[in-house]
């Protein structure tokens, strides 16, 4: 950030997210790019963020949307994204959204168990129309991330696992208001390793192998999302690496003639271009350490409380020599903390702090906790003018 916009953002009441709009771009235009050679689709997981401002921008690009509430659903077609290009999962769909699924003509249900079918079949009945689903399938791929963000092992509560996928097959079959078209596959979030996605790849592979020795094949595989960021590197990594993500599946996954083959990523698209902007109210000495108190608490941040995430912290103002502090937040609770033993410039109050690669998961799980405003997004282009 130049000493311009710093300035420049001096005048916005803290704390607030900043979306760098030129990096959004880049980061989108990447992805297009490297999911162009294997003729994959992007779905944008909305869930990482539902700001217009992002919408927009994922729109221009020509990405779907992979939502996970009817809210979520609504948004997203409101906010310019074709029903035609909306996917929908979650292993709680309630009757409500599943009906404004179905009236709104969306692409594809993902659904996760037998009695959410059911639940589909009779309300697709009731509407009159057939229901496109795809099932989610556990692939006991471990991704090694924080337990909280694995989903594709059989100790977590999403999908089919392979004992219960040809009932479920079979129920689809039989089910008059539903037409199976696909398989959907999600292992988890912030994986970085991509051995983790080539052992997917060969799952998937071997489920659709056996399926087609059964005669059973499909138009429609959804990979999911997953690709992790640089949290500790944002400027050395501003850009996740699409291109080395796709290829793992072009050289390893074997889609069946004809198969389109979707990608629902969420935080890779948009981390990196979001900063979390907020105040020095205190600088407070402690026996064995010096706290930087900040205006901007869990509520508006909650990766650090909730899941020990870790994102890089710099002091926008001071040039100081530097001096080991604890950021925390003014929120009624210990866990309350954005980070420790975090090395910064000397920083007084008044000064500015960046808390960076907050483009994802941060906004979108804002709350209003302890009654706190609820926190607002800017972009770097469309920015109120200061004097
Ligand atoms: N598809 C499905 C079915 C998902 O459950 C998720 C994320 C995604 C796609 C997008 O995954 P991504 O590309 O963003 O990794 N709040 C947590 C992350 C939760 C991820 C939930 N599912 C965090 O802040 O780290």
């Amino acid at each position: 950030m130049t000493t311009n916009t710093t300035t420049h953002l001096g005048h916005l009441p803290t704390p607030f997210y900043y979306y760098d709009a030129e990096l959004l771009e880049q980061t989108l235009a990447a992805a297009a790019a490297a999911a162009r050679p294997g003729n994959y689709r992007i779905h944008y997981a909305l869930k990482a963020n539902a700001n217009p401002g992002i919408l927009r921008a994922i729109c221009r690009h020509g990405f779907g949307a992979d939502c996970v509430s009817g809210n979520e659903v609504a948004h997203a077609i409101r906010n310019g994204i074709a029903p035609s290009r909306v996917v929908y999962a979650g292993v709680g769909k309630s009757d409500r959204e599943i009906a404004l699924a179905l009236r709104e003509d969306i692409y594809c249900l993902n659904c996760e168990s037998l009695p959410e079918l059911e639940v589909i079949q009779q309300i697709a009945r009731e509407q009159g129309k057939i229901a496109r689903v795809a099932l989610r399938v556990i692939p006991n791929v471990d991704a090694h991330t924080h337990r909280y963000i694995t989903t594709g092992t059989e100790e977590n509560k999403f999908g089919f696992t392979l004992d219960t996928l040809p009932r479920a097959i079979s129920y689809c079959r039989e089910a008059s208001a539903l037409q199976l078209i696909g398989l959907h596959f999600h292992i988890g979030s912030q994986i970085t390793d991509m051995g983790a996605f080539r052992t997917l790849c060969e799952r998937v592979n071997t489920i659709q192998a056996d399926l087609q020795a059964q005669g059973i094949t499909f138009p429609y595989l959804n990979l999911g999302g997953g690709l992790g960021i640089d949290y500790e590197h944002p400027d050395l990594h501003p850009i996740p690496d699409f291109e080395r993500y796709f290829a793992t599946f072009r050289e390893h996954l074997r889609p069946l003639p004809g198969q389109e083959v979707h990608f629902e990523l969420g935080r890779s698209l948009v981390a990196q271009c979001g900063r979390l902007i907020t105040r020095v109210l205190y600088v407070k000495k402690g026996k064995n350490k010096d706290f930087v108190i900040v205006d901007a608490g869990m509520n508006d941040l909650l990766r650090p409380a909730l899941y020990q995430a870790r994102h890089h912290i710099e002091n926008l103002t001071s040039n100081g020599p530097l001096s080991r502090y604890d950021v925390v937040g003014p929120i009624c609770e210990s866990s309350d903390s954005f980070g420790q033993d975090i090395l910064l410039p000397a920083t007084s109050r008044g000064d500015l702090i960046a808390i960076r690669s907050c483009g994802a998961y941060g906004e979108a799980m804002a709350s209003r906790y302890n009654l706190r405003d609820l926190i607002q997004g800017y972009f770097s282009d469309a920015l109120p003018i200061s004097h």
